[in-house]
């Protein structure tokens, strides 16, 4: 099995505070890694570090994407390679409907892959516009996100649960290489974990693999991971299989920090 995502040694910052502190991590072509940890660990920070986010910065280490370092490459074009993140807080766009907004980051990826931009020939235009409606409406229904969706603005009143399954649909529709979760099962009722974790795991294939942030165990459920790790104080400490995660569901984190302080402290 070939690598996909290798992380050495990651150190970053934000604001000139130290948050990731070695961070090793290694994900093959189509597995499934859970992370977890305590608040404040700096789960968040390494999703959007693996992003390219401007305002977290790189101080040592590398970030191989298939085999390449993606360290000083802009967010676009990590997307481009097959990059995604759903955000533990998604934002609103106000004045960008929800369809203008899916067909411009679609187009802005295609562009970024082939060189040609989709919008500005018109016959590719007319033709990818329909193409498109009709597999956003496909994947809208199988999310169970209402038609009317589409003409409302980016995540603008969405309940909590609407917008984590606006990042699904955004996920879905982008088809990413390497999907990153930040806790899209928070604030989720049953019916809609299942329609998300059903999202996710109708992405998998041999070729894809995704990253999963999340506090509860419950996920894991629907989402069967083949690793969970612990990250605690900026590095993991701590990596196991699905199992992992029902002793930290059972136990806490009590243990960790007493069996592993030193690694916790390093
Ligand atoms: N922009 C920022 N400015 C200052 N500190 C920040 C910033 N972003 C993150 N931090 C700090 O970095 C640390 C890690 O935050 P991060 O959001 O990565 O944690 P987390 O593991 O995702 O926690 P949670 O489980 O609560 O989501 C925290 O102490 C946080 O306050
Ligand atoms: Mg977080």
């Amino acid at each position: 099995m070939s690598n996909l995502l290798e992380i050495k040694n990651l150190h970053a910052e934000v604001e000139g505070k130290q948050i990731l502190k070695g961070l090793n991590l290694t994900i093959n072509k189509g597995e499934i890694h859970a992370i977890m940890g305590p608040n404040g660990s700096g789960k968040s920070t390494l999703s959007y570090v693996l992003m390219g986010h401007p305002s977290y910065e790189v101080t040592e280490g590398e970030i191989l994407f298939n085999g390449e370092n993606i360290v000083e490459m802009e967010t676009d074009e990590r997307a481009a390679l097959g990059l995604f993140l759903a955000f533990q807080y998604p934002h609103q766009i106000s004045g960008v409907t929800l369809f203008n907004f899916m067909r411009s980051s679609l187009n802005s990826l295609e562009k970024k892959r082939t060189g040609i931009d989709p919008q500005k020939d018109k016959k590719l235009s007319s033709k990818s516009v329909l193409q498109f409606s009709k597999k956003l409406s496909a994947k809208m229904k199988e999310l169970g996100i209402d038609e009317s969706f589409q003409k409302r603005y980016v995540n603008e009143g969405f309940s909590g649960g609407e917008k984590k399954r606006a990042e699904i649909l955004q996920m879905a529709m982008l088809e990413p290489t390497l999907a990153i979760l930040d806790e899209t099962d928070s604030g989720l009722d049953i019916d809609a974990l299942k329609i998300v974790s059903d999202g996710v795991n109708r992405l998998a294939s041999p070729e894809r693999s995704a990253l999963v942030i999340t506090h509860y165990q419950r996920l894991l459920n629907y989402i069967k991971p083949d690793f969970v790790h612990v990250l605690w104080n900026g590095k993991i400490i701590l990596s196991g299989g699905p199992t992992l995660a029902l002793d930290l569901e059972d136990k806490g984190y009590d243990w960790v920090k007493e069996e592993y302080s030193e690694r916790i402290a390093a």
